[in-house]
């Protein structure tokens, strides 16, 4: 029970709550009750009591302040079947140790070198794009995007290209969505143990997974041959605080969440950033210009991600009004103050990037699409929660620096190749399940900026 003061929020339906609102339309829905109800709501879905809380302040809380009272909310527990005791889905002291031993490989240092792998493999998209003689055709640019940072988080992660597995790793990554959408459901975790026809299929998908990634690791362990990528350090990664290294069960889930969790977000960023672009001709024109005038027609290296500043607030921009982790939730272990309310334990927070990002008290005019935003002096003067796409505090996302890298590279070299348009009249939608994808992907129609007219812009 709440003592004292209870926040506002909708009824709902003495069953379900808001659990319709949730499913009809679930972005629209949780703006909504911050435009009605403000920085705290409080609102039920079947059994569960939900606060959406949207203050920047009350956010640090959550994520720094009082970090130590909030473990993961439910929707990540479930996602345990699939992540393990991965870093994403671990808590407590095996989370901090964990951390603690793969934080160094995510250094800004260390994952330098994998920007030439980023480059070379959106280098060899392009030309794919190229000899399938696609200029003036429609592709689906979110699958795109995802066989992309697939291939190359397989390449960082793996040092291997990953054709073969791609099909079980794309099922079982459709099961852990299908979980996520009965997230909200009072029989959610029953209903994941049930012998259905889509359970069967994600436990056969995930066998094949698991078995690849042990058999990689027994061969690494036999070899005892450094590749230089992730899966090598996992397995020379060794606990400062009392020497021992981590077991084969631990080094599984920890490479299914890197694998998983980095690349479907960066996907679905990519994606957003491409229909961006072709929304907002004028800025689509000032990327092209920095791109040309950077590279002049090479290709990018790591050592241009500096000089590649429009391209840095164009997919700045892009994570804020289409934040691919939309919503972070959270459950208290205890009773907890926030703001002027008492909140009981148990309760689950929800901190939506989607929400603040779009609230006109944080951000002037939030639905136009504006990198300038993004220039140095501006952002200093905004709260740092704000603007959380990549969550905060201790479980602050550890791929950021990856993604950033990433994103930037991948839109500068295919973009100084190819353009995409969305087809005029088309209407896109939200697919929120655990990311924000779009509804039924993304039709865009690829056209190639000519090497005369990359030569005629730098002139
Ligand atoms: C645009 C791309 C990305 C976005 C928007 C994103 C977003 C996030 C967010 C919001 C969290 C925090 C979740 C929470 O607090 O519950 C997170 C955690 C995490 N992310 Fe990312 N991520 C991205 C890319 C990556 C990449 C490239 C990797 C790995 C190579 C990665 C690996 C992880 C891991 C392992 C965690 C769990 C960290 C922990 O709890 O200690 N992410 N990410």
């Amino acid at each position: 029970m709440t003592t004292g003061k209870i926040p506002p929020g909708p009824k709902g339906s003495p069953i379900s709550g808001c659990a319709r609102e949730l499913g009809d339309d679930r972005i629209g829905f949780l703006c909504e009750l911050q435009r009605t109800y403000g920085d705290i709501v409080r609102f039920r879905v079947w059994d569960r009591t939900l606060y959406l809380v949207s203050d920047p302040e009350l956010i640090k809380e959550v994520f720094v302040t009082n970090h130590k009272n909030f473990t993961k909310s439910r929707s990540l527990k479930l996602a345990r079947h699939v992540f393990g005791d991965g870093l994403l889905t671990n808590e407590g002291e095996s989370h901090k140790r964990q951390r603690r031993m793969m934080q160094p490989a995510f250094h800004m240092k260390r994952i330098h070198g994998y920007g030439e792998t980023m480059i070379q493999y959106a280098q060899r998209h392009a030309d794919f794009w190229e000899t399938e003689n696609l200029d003036g055709k429609s592709v689906d640019i979110s699958h795109e995007m995802m066989r992309l940072t697939m291939a190359i988080v397989a390449k960082t992660l793996f040092d291997s290209d990953v054709e073969s597995e791609a099909e079980a790793i794309g099922e079982a990554l459709t099961s852990v969505v299908g979980l996520f959408e009965r997230t909200f459901h009072p029989a959610a975790v029953l209903l994941t143990l049930m012998p259905t026809r889509k359970n069967f299929r994600f436990l056969r998908s995930r066998a094949r997974i698991d078995k690849t990634i042990y058999r990689m690791i027994a061969e690494r362990r036999a070899s005892g041959k450094d590749h230089g990528d992730l899966l090598s350090m996992l397995l020379n990664a060794q606990d400062e605080a009392d020497g021992s290294g981590m077991t084969d069960k631990q080094i599984h889930d920890e490479a299914i969440t890197l694998f998983l969790a980095g690349h479907e977000t960066t996907a679905n960023a990519l994606t957003w950033t491409w229909y961006a672009l072709s929304q907002n001709p004028e800025v689509e024109a000032r990327f092209h210009e920095e791109l040309d005038e950077v590279l002049g027609g090479e290709l990018p290296t790591p050592d241009d991600l500096p000089k590649l500043e429009f391209t840095r607030r164009v997919f700045a921009e892009s994570m804020r009004m289409y934040p691919p982790a939309y919503i972070i939730g959270r459950m208290a272990i205890e009773e907890f103050q926030l703001g002027e309310y008492t909140l009981p334990a148990r309760s689950v927070v929800l901190l939506s990037p989607y929400v603040c990002q779009h609230n006109p008290a944080l951000f002037e005019d939030p639905e136009c699409f504006d990198p300038d935003r993004w220039a140095a002096e501006k952002q200093r003067e905004r709260h740092k929660f704000s603007y959380f796409p990549f969550g905060g505090g201790p479980r602050t996302c550890i791929g950021e620096s990856f993604a950033w890298m990433e994103g930037i590279l991948l839109l500068a070299t295919i973009g100084q190749r190819w353009r995409m348009q969305f087809p005029e009249g088309r209407k896109v939608a939200f697919d929120p399940q655990i990311t924000l994808r779009p509804k039924d992907g993304l039709p865009m129609m690829l056209t190639r900026r000519s090497p005369a007219q990359v030569a005629q812009a730098i002139a």
